[in-house]
């Protein structure tokens, strides 16, 4: 039997920054997540003390796969739309590993997310066109096909002259007091945008609140199969570890 392969996955996102070791080679959690609430908004380098005491936490010595919750290319951080605008510009890469002394791979929290389900999750065995949408802060989306991944941002896609985020999002029914029926009904108009546009073959939602998903999935008439995450809150933590794995091999 092979060696386990193990990597911190960490999982950044607009309220709490979270980590647990993964087994690379079957999605699971060896230890139980590490979580630190961050009700407001750390600066980089905050952040990247917080991700240190996670490592610290599990005493850990391996790689690194940081899920974050913007545009990442390459190294940098381009975006953050939900956390401080001081990580626009973060070599986010150098920023983690010099706070961890760990390697560490970086990628978007949402491309992650939909990573761990493809290969462990909702999507396990799937090779058509698939749609992973997040609902939390934000709105995280990435598209997969025949084995590769593209993170996009969805959520950004203006409607009626707003952030589709700001009002579609897991957050927009707190802030809005919406109730199911009432954020069901936006997300399924926001859903069939989405289908116009791309055309997934399957979608399949994710964040916390996709563990509630009959409250609201029967707002939604998308054309195609939706189904809801299997990893729920830990798609991100498992996605991170997988993508430093992927990342190392390549
Ligand atoms: C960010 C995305 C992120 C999503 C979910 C959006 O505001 O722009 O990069 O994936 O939130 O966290």
């Amino acid at each position: 039997m092979s060696r386990p392969m193990k990597v911190l996955g960490i999982d950044i996102g607009g309220s709490a920054i979270k980590g647990a070791p993964v087994d690379t080679s079957t999605g699971r959690l060896l230890a139980g997540r590490f979580k630190i609430e961050t009700p407001l908004p750390l600066s980089p380098g905050e952040m990247a003390d917080a991700a240190a005491m996670i490592a610290a936490h599990f005493r850990w010595r391996g790689p690194i796969g940081v899920g974050f919750p913007g545009v990442i290319h390459g190294r940098t951080i381009l975006t953050s739309a939900n956390l401080d605008k001081k990580f626009i510009g973060c070599d986010g890469v150098r920023l983690f590993g010099d706070a961890t002394g760990r390697p560490v791979a970086l990628t978007n929290d949402a491309a992650a997310a939909g990573l761990a389900e493809m290969t462990f999750g909702a999507g396990r065995n799937f090779g058509g066109k698939a749609l992973m949408l997040t609902l939390g802060t934000g709105i995280g989306s990435v598209l997969f096909f025949r084995g590769a991944l593209f993170p996009c941002e969805l959520g950004h896609l203006q409607i009626d002259g707003r952030d589709a985020e700001k009002r579609v999002a897991a957050s927009a029914r707190h802030r809005k007091n919406l109730s199911w029926k009432q954020w069901g009904e936006r997300l399924g108009r926001y859903i069939r945008t989405l289908e116009d546009i791309l055309w997934p073959e399957l979608i399949i939602i994710g964040g916390g609140v996709s563990a509630k998903h009959a409250k609201f999935f029967k707002y939604i008439k998308p054309r195609v199969k939706m189904v809801p995450a299997e990893f729920l809150n830990e798609a991100g933590i498992v996605g991170a570890a997988l993508w430093a794995e992927r990342e190392r091999r390549r």
